[in-house]
């Protein structure tokens, strides 16, 4: 059961093109007759068409109208209006004039007709924004709400690209945070969702087709349900930051609610999941944990300002900001706390784009890198650069990297890369060591659950192993406890796969591999066996041991600066191929093999830790063996060729 209260606010609203010729109907429908016509300097023009179409019921005209409405220019604007007798307001242009208008209604009782020339929204609010002595206060009350509001999308078409794009920005914030408001109803919800999705739409296309009457519409349109939003329920963070910045910076309204967007919605946004949920859908928005991010992108993609420090605030001010936000309570969904709030204003003052919510920050540079990768035709080849590229530097950022760490690591990567050969593959233990080649094999292996696991292929393995013959003993003469391996290959389903190509490969008791020892001649402790015609494969070898990956090059230098050992657990290498089958590439380990929690590779899985079991006496193949010796037995199940 959803409770609710709705308020309506009776505003007349006349939307369309060529509106404004409908102004004088529109005085005359209220009953009015003297009219004081007020428009801002830069839409004089306007104005003039609206004198000319009201003809004699103009009897006065102002100009003057202020950002933040201080009262002195009130005062002067009703000595025009009460020597005029004016019993109606015509007000052409953005919110500077409509408060005026609102300010001479609310001290004198006349009606108003309002024709917003921007996105404002504060046509549709009973609420009213002034400044007296440097400071902002906001009244409420039915004589504000002007009583017809006449939306002309080609008086809005006029307004050059900045403007719209801060004024589109500011009116989305009021959509966004009647979402979230306490007294949010479904009816302001669906009006709020409305207006954003109109809002993103139109601000998406701006910059390309800034002229496009559709995209006007969408803005005003969006811009009117958003203000309607704004008159139901009460805001929060945003527009408390954007009046402080505002009223006591002297900083101009529109463009401070393009900075300040993003980034009250990034503080609000663990809070409000569900509604930042619904704004990526309206937004159309892959990623809900990046929302305030795209919002950020899309106010920069449409040349609007994105820092505070770009609207000639001064960082010395910040202290300050921070002060008047928290001086007063007021709800909002994320507490407010004084050290969250300063690093808001930090992030807005510097523009930077807001994490995501798994904590991804990326710069101006970044977003700029990013669109010069737009073009990569190939969409995964995108995908990757483009997460590689945000991920990179958001690790420079949130470290603060300094050019001596960087260079550093550029030199760690250069003798790495110098340290690789045929019998060296250096990088790979790099990926090994820091466990990329684990996940990356987690991934491929978790989607076939029903075949053996997989584990790292190492830089030990050497392409075309000699062919051997089954019963072989791969050795070379090379002493350790003899092992009988006796292993089979499956499919899923358990049957057996013949002719299956098996590699092997393991160290010697000393922990070397053949390719690590260059006085041996040819290859050791390793080859290419075929299963028979029932799956099976044995062949003679010893038991492995643990081994220390080689400690002379970058890597080593990396392990022993992070102070880790350098020990792989016990164990033995199979790289399985048969046709229609999934190759197969993993490792056995003894069970009580040490190292086993802690291989510096983290390959280890536990089902791939087998009993390499103690035996003595006979052979299965009547080997003679004096002693102990142990058998290795194993199914190896192959997934299906993908
Ligand atoms: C190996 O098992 O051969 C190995 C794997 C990763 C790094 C070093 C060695
Ligand atoms: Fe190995």
């Amino acid at each position: 059961m959803t409770s609710f209260q709705h308020t309506a606010h009776p505003t007349r609203v006349v939307f369309g093109t060529g509106t404004l010729d409908r102004v004088a109907d529109e005085v005359e429908r209220l009953g009015r007759g003297r009219v004081l016509v007020l428009a801002s300097a830069d839409l004089a023009a306007a104005g003039d068409r609206i004198e000319k179409v009201l003809g004699p019921l103009v009897v006065a005209r102002f100009d003057d109208a202020a950002m933040h409405t201080p009262v002195e220019v009130t005062a002067r604007a009703l000595e025009v209006m009460r020597g005029a007798g004016a019993d109606c307001v015509v007000a052409v242009g953005g919110g500077s004039t409509t408060g005026l208008a609102k300010a001479l209604a609310v001290r004198s009782g006349v009606d108003q007709v309002i024709l917003p020339s921007t996105y404002a929204g504060s046509e549709v609010t009973p609420i009213l924004g002034e400044t007296a002595d440097g400071r902002k206060t906001t009244r409420s009350s039915p004589d504000i709400l002007p009583e017809t509001v006449i939306y002309d999308v080609d008086l809005s078409a006029g307004m050059p690209v900045p403007i719209a794009v801060t004024s589109a920005v500011n009116a989305l914030a009021h959509a966004v945070e009647a979402l979230y408001s306490p007294d949010v109803d479904p009816i302001v919800e669906w009006l709020a969702l409305d207006a954003i999705t109109r809002l993103g739409r139109g601000l998406r296309r701006l910059p390309a087709e800034p002229h496009a009457q559709e995209v006007r519409e969408d803005l005003l349109h969006g811009a009117w349900l958003a203000g309607t939003c704004l008159s139901a329920v009460g805001m929060g963070l945003h527009h408390k930051l954007c009046h402080t910045l505002g009223g006591s910076f002297d900083l101009p309204h529109a463009p401070v609610h393009a900075v300040v967007l993003p980034h009250a919605l990034a503080y609000n946004a663990a809070a409000a999941p569900d509604v930042v949920r619904r704004i990526a859908a309206a937004l159309d928005v892959i990623d809900p944990g990046d929302v305030p991010g795209a919002v950020h992108d899309l106010v920069l993609r449409a040349g609007g300002p994105v820092a505070l420090s770009e609207l000639g605030m001064a960082a010395g001010d910040l202290e300050r900001a921070v002060d008047l936000a928290v001086e007063h309570p007021y709800p909002n969904p994320a507490p407010l706390t004084r050290a969250g709030i300063a690093a808001l204003l930090r992030e807005a003052w510097e523009g930077n784009r807001p994490a995501t919510a798994d904590g991804v920050r990326t710069t101006r540079i970044t977003r700029t890198v990013l669109d010069t990768l737009s073009g990569t035709p190939d969409p995964r080849l995108h995908a990757l650069m483009s997460d590689l590229v945000k991920r990179l530097h958001a690790f420079a950022v949130d470290n603060d990297l300094t050019q001596a760490e960087w260079e550093q690591g550029i030199d760690f990567l250069t003798r790495t890369g110098q340290m690789c050969s045929d019998v060296r593959q250096e990088f790979v233990m790099l990926s090994d060591t820091l466990g990329l080649s684990s996940v990356v094999d987690v991934l491929a292996n978790s989607r076939t659950p029903d075949s053996t696991a997989s584990a790292v292929l190492g830089p030990f393995y050497l392409e075309g192993p000699p062919e051997l013959p089954q019963g072989v003993d791969i050795t070379g003469g090379f002493g350790g406890t003899p092992l009988h391996v006796d292993v089979h290959v499956t499919d899923t389903d358990g049957r057996p796969v013949a002719d299956a190509v098996v590699d092997v490969w393991q160290s010697d008791e000393d922990g070397f591999y053949d390719l690590q020892l260059p006085e041996l001649d040819g290859p050791v402790l390793r080859g290419r066996l075929r299963t028979d015609a029932d799956g099976r494969l044995r062949f003679w070898s010893i038991v492995p041991s643990e081994y220390p990956l080689p400690m002379d090059g970058p890597v080593g230098a990396m392990l022993t600066a992070t102070g880790r050992h350098a020990y792989r657990a016990p164990h033995m290498h199979f790289m399985i191929d048969a046709p229609g089958r999934r190759q197969l590439i993993t490792q056995l380990f003894p069970v009580g093999g040490r190292y086993l929690d802690s291989d510096a590779v983290f390959a280890v899985k536990p089902d791939l830790i087998v009993d390499f079991a103690a035996r003595s006496g006979p052979t299965p193949d009547g080997r003679e063996v004096a002693g102990e010796w142990r058998e290795l037995t194993f199914t190896f199940r192959l997934g299906a060729d993908a």
